[in-house]
This record gives C-alpha cells, sequence and structure tokens, in this order.
C-alpha cells in the first residue's frame, strides 16, 4: 500500500501529455489554439472524453445542475468529506491547450497515479471540472463554482443570455442530452480542501528560471457591461446639434474611464474587451452601442473606488444618449489558506523542486470554492507567459512537475 510519495512516483509525464494533446484536439483551431465555448457541443465532447477516461479507471462519474463534472476516486471514509482538484475545460475563443484543461488532466493524473500506486486515502478525492470558467459566452465566468459555492444562484446562472440569444439553461440541457448515462448529484457539497494546478499565464516563472510557483491568493476583479442607447440617423443630413450618437457618447466614456484606470504605477488593470456598434452601417449615426469592462486591483480600496467609478462617469458622458451599467461579475482579492500551502510546500520540498510563492492575476475558479473550504493553487511556467493565445505553451517536464506535487499535496490531505 502505497504513500503519498509513491503517488508523485507514479506521475507519468507521456501520458500527461498526450491526454492534454488528445483534450485540445476537442474544439482544435488551424492555428494550434483550442475553441472550446462554455456549454457547446465542443465542451460536450471534452466532458465525454474525460468521463471515458475515468470510467476506464474505475472512478465515478457525475455531474450537477449546473453542469460541473465530478470525477470522485474513492476513500476509506465514504462519507467523509472529499478533497477536490480540477479546474475548466472551456475555452476563449483563441484560446490555447492549457488554460484550464491542465487542471484537470493533472489531477486526472494525480487520480491515475494513485490507482497505480496502489493508494488509499482516508477521504474520496474529486476532480471536478467546472461549467463555465471563463466567462466569455455566458457571463459571469467562474459559473459552475460560484453556483456550487452558494455565490451565484442557480436560477441566475442558468438565466445568462449569449451574443445569439440562447441561454445557458438551453446550452446546458443540449449538453446533458448528450450524456444520457450521466449520473445527476445534488449542488454543493461539504469539501474538505480544495487545490487547483494552472499555467502561470505570466512570465513570472519563466523569467526567474523557474518551474513551479505556489500561489499565494487572487487579484481582485470587478466586470461590467454597458449599454449606450441613442437614435439611428441619416450620416448626412442629420446635424451633429440633433444627434443621439451612441458610438461617440460611447468613445467620451472610454475617454474618461481611461484617464482614472491607467494608474502611473500599472497595478490596475483595466480592458475593453467586446465593443459592439448597431447598426454598423458606414452611413447611419450609431442607435446602441455595448461594450464590456474587466477592471482587476490586487487591493479591495483601489478596487472599490475605480469600480465604483464607472457608472457616475459613463452617465457624466452620455449627453443625449441613455445608458445603462450592469455589473456582471466580482470577486474580491483573497489569500490562500496555509493549511494547503503548506502541504504544497512540503511536498514540492521533499521532491526537490525549488519554487517562488506569488499572487495570481488571472482569476480561478478556487477564488470562488475558498468560500467553502481551505484553499490553494500551484501553477507551472507558460512559454512566454502567453495566455489567452493559440500561442499558449507549455513543457512536457514542467506539467509532469506540477502533476507530482499536485499527487502528492492532495494523498496528504485526504489522509488528514
Ligand atoms: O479571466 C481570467 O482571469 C481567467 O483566465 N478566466
Ligand atoms: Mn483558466
Ligand atoms: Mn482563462
Amino acid at each position: 500500500m502505497g504513500g503519498a510519495a509513491d503517488a508523485a512516483a507514479a506521475v507519468r509525464e507521456d501520458r500527461l501529455w498526450q491526454r492534454l494533446m488528445d483534450m485540445a484536439a476537442v474544439g482544435a483551431r488551424p492555428d494550434g489554439g483550442v475553441d472550446r465555448p462554455a456549454l457547446s457541443m465542443e465542451d460536450a465532447a471534452a466532458r465525454s472524453l474525460l468521463a471515458s477516461w475515468a470510467r476506464e479507471q474505475g472512478f465515478t462519474v457525475s455531474t450537477d445542475p449546473i453542469g460541473n463534472l465530478f470525477v470522485r476516486r474513492a476513500g476509506r471514509e465514504a462519507g467523509a468529506p472529499p478533497v477536490l482538484t480540477g479546474s475548466h475545460l472551456d475555452t476563449q475563443p483563441m484560446g490555447g491547450k492549457f488554460d484550464g484543461a491542465y487542471g484537470v488532466m493533472a489531477g486526472f493524473e494525480a487520480l491515475q497515479a494513485m490507482n497505480d500506486a496502489d493508494i488509499e486515502t482516508r477521504r474520496p478525492v474529486e476532480l471536478v471540472a467546472w461549467t463555465n470558467e471563463e466567462g466569455s459566452r455566458f457571463q459571469p465566468g467562474c459559473m459552475g463554482s460560484q453556483v456550487f459555492a452558494g455565490a451565484l444562484s442557480l436560477e441566475k446562472a442558468l438565466g445568462a443570455v449569449d451574443r445569439g440569444g440562447t441561454t445557458a439553461r438551453e446550452a446546458l440541457a443540449a449538453v446533458l442530452a448528450s450524456e444520457p448515462e450521466m449520473a445527476v448529484r445534488d449542488a454543493g457539497l461539504p469539501v474538505h480542501a480544495y487545490v487547483e494546478a494552472h499555467i502561470e499565464q505570466g512570465p513570472v516563472l519563466e523569467e526567474a528560471g523557474l518551474h513551479l510557483g505556489v500561489v499565494t491568493g487572487i487579484q481582485g476583479y470587478r466586470w461590467f457591461a454597458i449599454e449606450v442607447l441613442g437614435a439611428a440617423a441619416h450620416a448626412g443630413t442629420t446635424p451633429r446639434a440633433r444627434r443621439r450618437d451612441a458610438f461617440m457618447a460611447a468613445h467620451s466614456m472610454v475617454g474618461a474611464l481611461r484617464a482614472i484606470m491607467e494608474d502611473a504605477e500599472d497595478v490596475a488593470r483595466f480592458t475593453i474587451g467586446r465593443f459592439e456598434v448597431e447598426p454598423g452601417s458606414p452611413n447611419t449615426v450609431p442607435s446602441r452601442v455595448f461594450f464590456t469592462i474587466d477592471l482587476r486591483h490586487p487591493e479591495q480600496g483601489p478596487l472599490t473606488r475605480l469600480g465604483d467609478a464607472v457608472e457616475p462617469l459613463c452617465r457624466q458622458h452620455a449627453g443625449a444618449c441613455e445608458v445603462r451599467v450592469t455589473e456582471t461579475f466580482t470577486a474580491a482579492p483573497l489569500v490562500f489558506d496555509a493549511r494547503v500551502l503548506d502541504r504544497l510546500r512540503a511536498a514540492a520540498g521533499r521532491q526537490g523542486v525549488p519554487f517562488r510563492e506569488l499572487p495570481s492575476g488571472a482569476g480561478h475558479d478556487a477564488a470562488f470554492v475558498a468560500k467553502l473550504a481551505p484553499a490553494g493553487m500551484l501553477f507551472v511556467p507558460c512559454g512566454g507567459g502567453v495566455s489567452h493565445h493559440p500561442d499558449e505553451s507549455a513543457t512536457p517536464a514542467d506539467l509532469a512537475t506540477g502533476a507530482r506535487v499536485l499527487a502528492e499535496a492532495l494523498a496528504e490531505l485526504a489522509n488528514r
């Protein structure tokens, strides 16, 4: 009967890499990236592939009312709150092979390594593929982990609508209809601890020549949806004084927002990722503009101050137009639990893997699972820190290093 160190030793670099490549083929883009929108048929295919691998290993597969996918490895005490690991299978439209998928496949590799090492843990260990982490198709992001943690109602989540008018409820129903054999469990469950592995999505580890990061926390973020409503008019005959030009009003809002968001220290992160102009005809004055704001900051004070300024500034610059401001996604800055980070530090130390501690600039499901139980994350480097881009890359050796530290930490936590 093996121990936690045997789980680490049983992790196989080649098997993990091959599974990541097989998963990346689902929703593959011609440029080497991946486009696997949340609750799409590509997402369903990815879930189905993971479920087939899991059943081969004798793991139990189930889903919950928001579509989170659970892969359970039994423990000695079936009723003991499990240790969870996981991440997400949905990607950005111009996504890469590793954002999200690495955490899911590293977690799977850790479970399989426990099987290979014939390890019995006191607690069950469960891998979770959280629904809609990215928030690209349906807002908010971290939808599955938020509902699981009670931070978002199931009804509100299922009511989200994509740009084509499809609701998350309809999309989830189509995914579940494609997996009739899938068992459905109740929402939420007691959790003993949570550990998520992820690529760093930044340059820090690579520039330091390191292959592992212990993540101390996640910066806070606030998303907004801004709708500016004017009136369509003839571009040639309508004087400026009589226009209700939604684009010019939105342009003025964006200028004012940039003036307060772009701090000299370059710490605040301000992104307008979507900007739609209607009707989008060269010779019609725009009647409607829709744009999104993704605002992030490591400290709650500036996040509150800057986020609270969004609506007043938009109203101030609306001119003759109407403006509607909706805050769609909110996560406070958080510090991970030392009890989990200590397990990661101890596993890395025992395995002789140097690491540095760093905060996460990117958001993760761990931010919400941390509301339920002690949580922590580990990072492995990605090439040039590039992510949310088809060129996202990582090395088989680094991915396996992270999986070994994850496997040992999970096995240790599952015996506490
Ligand atoms: O947006 C994020 O930070 C995450 O990658 N979804
Ligand atoms: Mn991610
Ligand atoms: Mn992402």
